[in-house]
């Protein structure tokens, strides 16, 4: 609980939106800011599912957990949940762009309309949130943008060109609105997961040439497993974190230093 939680990292009073959230990777994140203290909102298309998670999240004590369920590339809903958000909370401190579409084919392969709404999930949609989420921040004097790339923001998967362009865009925001928002008292960083067995990538767990592959690959020998991913975010989140300002967190078990 936040009591545990060394002051420089704790969020208590904090209100954080993490998209994505019903599973996976942002799921964690939520539960470790919510750990930390803050109250979260999380959102996903499948209501359904953003009300199974937040039940789970709920089980352990701590503040209340919100949901919303809009598509990222709808702008307008994403306008209207962080309006409901300042009016219920009065406040949005931290927003974690974790929403990441996956469509891996050759280039060859994209008709433009796929294309396109990849990029819109991945992009587009995280970007036009901030945007709104800024301008709360600003009024604030405080904000946390946390953008969740990949290491394929960095060096390039086989057969992946849309996803690696998108996250690499994103890595390329993340820096703009670091150096546009930093005197607004806004810190803007990113966190680059590497290779995590989440329910996305269960196909990929249970096929034993790629796990070696993994194991191969990967210095620590190993996938990551998902909730590795919520002290990052716990961190960049903080006020330990203050000066901290246009970086990626590489999580990735040193995947991407290794020769
Ligand atoms: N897992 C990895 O190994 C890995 C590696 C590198 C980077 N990443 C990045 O980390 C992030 C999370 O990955 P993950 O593996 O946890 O993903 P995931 O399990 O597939 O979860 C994605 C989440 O995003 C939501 N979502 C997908 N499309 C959406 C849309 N258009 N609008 C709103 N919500 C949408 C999904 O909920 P609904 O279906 O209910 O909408 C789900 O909650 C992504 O950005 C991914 O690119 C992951």
């Amino acid at each position: 609980m936040s009591d545990a939680i060394p002051a420089p990292f704790r969020l208590t009073g904090r209100v954080a939106l993490v998209t994505g959230a019903g599973r996976g990777l942002g799921f964690e994140m939520a539960k470790a800011l919510r750990q930390a203290g803050a109250r979260v909102v999380i959102t996903g298309r499948d209501a359904g599912r953003l009300t199974a998670a937040a039940e789970a999240l709920a089980r352990e004590e701590g503040p209340a957990v919100d949901i919303a369920a809009f598509d990222i590339a709808d702008i307008e809903a994403g306008r209207a949940a962080v309006a409901d958000i300042v009016l219920r909370h009065g406040r949005l401190d931290i927003l974690v762009n974790n929403v990441g579409a996956r469509d891996r084919r050759p280039l060859a392969a994209f008709e433009e309309p796929e294309a396109r709404a990849l990029l819109e999930a991945d992009l587009i949609g995280p970007m036009l949130l901030s945007r709104e989420v800024a301008n709360v921040m600003a009024g604030q004097s405080h904000g946390r943008l946390i953008f969740v790339t990949s290491i394929a923001g960095h060096v390039a998967n086989r057969e992946d060109p849309v996803y690696t362009a998108a996250k690499a865009g994103l890595t390329g925001l993340m820096r703009a609105l670091a150096v546009d928002y930093g005197r607004l008292g806004i810190t803007s960083n990113a966190i680059a997961p590497g290779m995590f067995a989440t329910e996305t990538n269960r196909h990929l767990v249970e096929n034993a040439d790629f796990s070696r592959f993994v194991d191969i690959r990967v210095p620590v020998g190993r996938w990551g497993r998902p909730e590795e991913i919520g002290a990052a975010a716990v961190f960049l989140a903080s006020d330990g974190a203050s000066f901290v300002n246009g970086h990626v967190l590489t999580v990735d078990g040193g995947q991407t230093v290794r020769m």
